[in-house]
């Protein structure tokens, strides 16, 4: 009686353990490792500079600019911030489609040089610091954050742009 509960357990858990194997087996078969997955392919620039600022950079710069203000009239002060998750949403958004911009900025083919890298990236920087404000709830922290930005379209603006 007792060796027969013994296969029993021992049954059991050969039976768990065979689950398991099926299923880290169908897991690592949706996760090919780094060698079996399709290198991506090459990246052929679509649009110019001045599409990527007028199509991408600047919606996603205003979505952070303007959400959050303080407006002194004689009435009185009226703050401005993000409050709804659809608000707080659309301010990362705006930052996400900023920082992709930049990597846009970044592709073989529009890279202009050095300081174009460092300008680009400065850019990218300042938008993830957004997310990051946006992360926290907080609109003092994204109204820096949309300072931040605003230096890095400058300073890009002032080398480069004619
Ligand atoms: C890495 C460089 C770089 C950064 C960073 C950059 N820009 Fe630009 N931007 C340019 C260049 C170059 C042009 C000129 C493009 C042209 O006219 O061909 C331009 C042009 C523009 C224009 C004028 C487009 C037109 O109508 O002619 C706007 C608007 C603009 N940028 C917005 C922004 C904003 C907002 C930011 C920051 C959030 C920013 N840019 C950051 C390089 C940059």
């Amino acid at each position: 009686m007792r060796s027969a509960e013994w296969l029993f357990g021992v049954s059991a858990v050969l039976f768990v353990f065979g689950i398991g194997f099926v299923v880290v087996g169908a897991r690592s078969a949706r996760h090919p490792t780094t060698a079996m997955r399709p290198s991506a392919p090459d990246l052929v620039p679509v649009a110019s500079i001045r599409q990527i600022m007028q199509g991408i950079v600047t919606p996603g710069a205003t979505a952070i600019f303007e959400s959050v203000s303080t407006t002194i009239t004689l009435e009185g002060t009226t703050e401005k911030a993000p409050r709804t998750n659809e608000e707080w949403a659309a301010v990362a958004n705006g930052a996400a489609a900023l920082a992709e911009a930049g990597n846009l900025m970044l592709m073989e083919g529009r890279a202009l040089d050095g300081d174009w890298i460092k300008m680009s990236q400065a850019m990218i920087d300042a938008a993830k610091l957004t997310l990051t404000a946006v992360q926290a709830r907080n609109p003092q922290q994204v109204f820096d954050a949309g300072g931040e930005v605003y230096t890095s379209c400058n300073g890009c603006h002032a080398q480069y742009m004619r």
